[in-house]
């Protein structure tokens, strides 16, 4: 013990931690009416975490060649001591984080959450969202099943829409005119070291983001407060709220169980919701599966190139989506951030929520 205090003395000399950890801690004041909603990034964080854990486990074993894919999986999931655990903790908690993702993000829309100052915060927030949907893109062609494989032909067939380029992109996407070993080489270099690194890079900045702006209020109550307006910086203190650590993190703590419990019990109970049959069959260029579907967080992108008369206007549609959302903050200027004040706010995000619900739900039977 006094080993550990003289290590810490010595620190504490030279670089102020004791100092640095109570302002981050008991002397970091939340907003006292801060609720569970606010936990989710913590969420986000501990399940990235063991991504991140499993996923360098994964590749001790797996081969990123079309030959031995499909088999070296099969023998982590067979052989591997544990491996089961750990390639279906993967495959289920991938699902997980997109669930999360679109709960911080649609908390943060219901609250008004992304305005002035957090403009910021919400356009990081907003990429990593989309790097979030690459890394599941580019992980679902590496087992090289007829899952991965058709899932993959499907997807990137959907760029040959983009005037004059599209057949090119196409070829660049796959790195050849089908899917096939350069694919896999590529999307393997993707999802394990571009995107993961571009995604750590960007939590930090986020992170950064939250700290420097203060945690919002939630505008519920007496205690709501508009967005600021004002011309210099001012990061958003809360006197009389409850301490961040070890107070708000216990609340952060139980989440992070939750959705902990939520893991391991798909994942020992019913795996196969997200591991269907068509992912235990190596890849057969050769044979089409008769129902080809991708992944439910991307149902509605599938259904909207079918919706429309030309994949380009579906592709537009998406597109105009997209922007839309990531340059929300500096669409909506409003002040007001409390829901029942929003109107044609909340109606827009209950239709538009419903509406991609719908179309995903269309997606997947038609
Ligand atoms: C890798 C993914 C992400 C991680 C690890 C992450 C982490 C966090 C953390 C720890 C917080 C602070 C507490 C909280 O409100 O939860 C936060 C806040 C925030 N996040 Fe994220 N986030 C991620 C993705 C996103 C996405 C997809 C969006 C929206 C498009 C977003 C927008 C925001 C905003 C606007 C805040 C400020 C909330 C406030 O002060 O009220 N984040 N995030």
């Amino acid at each position: 013990m006094t080993m550990m205090k003289r290590a810490v003395d010595w620190l504490d000399v030279r670089l102020g931690v004791r100092e640095l950890w109570e302002e981050n801690t008991s002397g970091y004041l939340v907003p006292r009416n801060i609720n569970a909603w606010y936990s989710l990034g913590t969420v986000l964080l501990a399940l990235f975490g063991l991504q991140f854990l499993t996923g360098i486990l994964l590749l001790i074993h797996y081969v990123p060649d079309t030959e031995k894919a499909f088999g070296s999986v099969e023998t982590i999931v067979n052989a591997v001591p544990y491996g089961w655990l750990i390639r279906n903790l993967h495959a289920v908690g991938s699902n997980l984080i997109v669930v999360v993702l679109l709960l911080h993000m649609l908390s943060v829309l219901f609250m008004g959450s992304y305005k002035r100052p957090r403009e910021l915060t919400w356009l990081s927030g907003f990429i990593l969202f989309n790097l979030g949907l690459g890394l599941c893109l580019t992980g679902y062609l590496l087992p090289w099943s007829q899952l991965s494989f058709w899932a993959t032909t499907v997807a990137t067939d959907a760029a040959g829409a983009v005037p004059v380029i599209g057949p090119k992109l196409v070829e660049f996407l796959r790195g050849a005119p089908s899917v096939g070993a350069p694919t896999l080489g590529r999307f393997f270099a993707l999802h394990v070291v571009v995107l993961p690194g571009a995604l750590m890079g960007l939590v930090g900045f986020h992170l950064f983001c939250v700290r420097r702006c203060g945690i919002s209020v939630p505008p519920f109550g007496k205690d709501a407060k508009p967005a600021r307006v004002g011309t210099v910086f001012d990061h958003e203190k809360h006197p009389g709220g409850i301490p961040f650590f070890p107070n708000y993190t216990a609340e952060e703590a139980a989440m992070v169980c939750f959705a902990l419990a939520v893991l391991v019990a798909v994942t020992f109970f019913a795996p196969q919701i997200f591991i269907p049959l068509d992912a235990l069959e190596p890849a057969n260029p050769f044979v089409t599966p008769e129902h080809i579907k991708p992944e439910w967080y991307f149902l509605w992108a599938y259904q909207t190139l079918k919706i429309f008369p030309s994949k380009l206007i579906g592709l537009a549609a998406q597109g105009a989506l997209m922007t839309f959302l990531a340059l929300l903050p500096f669409i909506d200027r409003g002040e007001e951030r409390r829901p029942a004040k929003r109107p044609l706010f909340v109606t827009c995000y209950v239709l538009g929520l419903l509406l991609l619900i719908g179309i995903s739900i269309w997606g997947r039977y038609s």
